[in-house]
């Protein structure tokens, strides 16, 4: 498996990268202004805050914070590493990424299961935990020769973010609001995704509509547009806003909310001319957390609507070998009808 972006400036796109037509990127069809919703974090009336969080998590899934207390020196600072990282040489990138003889930190290109793909996406991608930084910093890249301290820096004040945001969003569901302040959150990763301009963006994929398979998911985009999610049947745009976070539902936390928040499906279209880098700060359990319908949700006239599992048997069924019958089976339950 050799890095995209170790081939990629040498002109066509290979057919293993062409999507099936029903796949590829097609027409925007959105009408004109429509995109996610933009929340203010520092609004001084707490509850509209909330309140607006939970309407977004509701419609779209999704939506951007701004003034969310990271400075905005150091996104840039993370953002000059993660670019630099992706411009080093092949080999230079496998070697800073072997240094934990467990493997935790992963480089790969498309993605994961690159050798089984029908089709392959056009992005390199670096990922590891984070948390507590002192396990697993050791194991980091050490080029970019500041990579550990910026990267280091960053994951502090991200994980500090998503504890405010996951507290608004237990309040804005009625939990109280340590509710995910637990098992349910501790385990979260950087992942470093790098996505080079492509010769036919009309006919391949940065990454393919997914959910993703966290409690929610933190994304700096940088400026390049690329990012879009899926509402109503049709692909609406993410805007860049300088140093704002895209923050997205992940599926776990629609089936924690027994579905009342929507772990919103996306997708990343290419384009010709700008690279394009961005950073991933996944909220993720630990292996073996429970994840379920909270109790708080779920009565008689709202019955739960999946089933409780382990957090590691929806890995395999979700993430490792995809088996839509599989996850069905692990998370429906029987709706029941009053
Ligand atoms: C992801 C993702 C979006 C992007 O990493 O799961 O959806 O714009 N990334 O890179
Ligand atoms: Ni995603």
């Amino acid at each position: 498996m050799e890095l995209l972006s170790s081939w990629c400036y040498n002109g066509s796109l290979p057919e293993s990268y062409v999507m099936p037509p029903e796949s590829r990127p097609g027409d925007l069809i959105v009408p004109l202004g429509k995109s996610i919703p933009v929340i203010d974090l520092q609004c001084h009336d707490q509850i509209e805050t909330v309140r607006q969080i939970l309407k977004a998590g509701e419609e779209y899934g999704f939506f951007q914070v701004i003034n969310h207390g990271v400075l905005e020196d150091l996104m840039d600072e993370t953002m000059d590493v993660a670019e630099e990282f992706h411009a080093m040489s092949g080999w230079d990138k496998e070697k800073e990424c072997a240094k934990d003889p467990k493997g935790s930190c992963k480089l790969y290109t498309s993605s994961f299961a690159y050798p089984r793909e029908e089709f392959h996406l056009w992005r390199d991608a670096v990922t590891h935990p984070c948390r507590p930084l002192d396990e697993h910093i050791q194991f980091w890249p050490e080029k970019p020769s500041r990579y550990r301290k910026v990267v280091g820096a960053y994951s502090v004040e991200l994980w500090k973010l998503s504890c405010r945001i996951l507290e608004f969003i237990c309040q804005g569901l009625g939990l109280s609001s340590d509710y995910l302040s637990n098992e349910l959150s501790q385990d979260p990763k950087i992942m470093i995704n790098h996505y080079p301009p492509c010769p036919e963006p009309s006919l391949t994929l940065g990454l393919s509509k997914h959910r993703d398979p966290t409690i929610i998911t933190i994304l700096l985009q940088g400026q390049v547009h690329g990012l879009q999610v899926f509402k109503d049947g049709r692909w609406i745009c993410v805007e860049p806003i300088p140093h704002a976070f895209v923050v997205n539902i992940g599926y776990l936390l629609q089936i924690i909310s027994n579905g009342k928040l929507k772990g919103a499906e996306h997708r990343v279209v290419t384009n010709s001319r700008d690279p394009r880098t961005t950073i991933s700060f996944f909220v993720y359990p630990c292996d073996e957390s429970l994840i379920g319908p909270a109790k708080g949700l779920v009565d008689a006239r709202n019955p739960a609507i999946y089933k409780a599992f382990k957090f590691t048997d929806f890995v395999a069924a979700f993430i490792l070998k995809p088996d839509k019958e599989a996850l069905k089976e692990l998370i429906s339950a029987p709706r029941i009808l009053d």
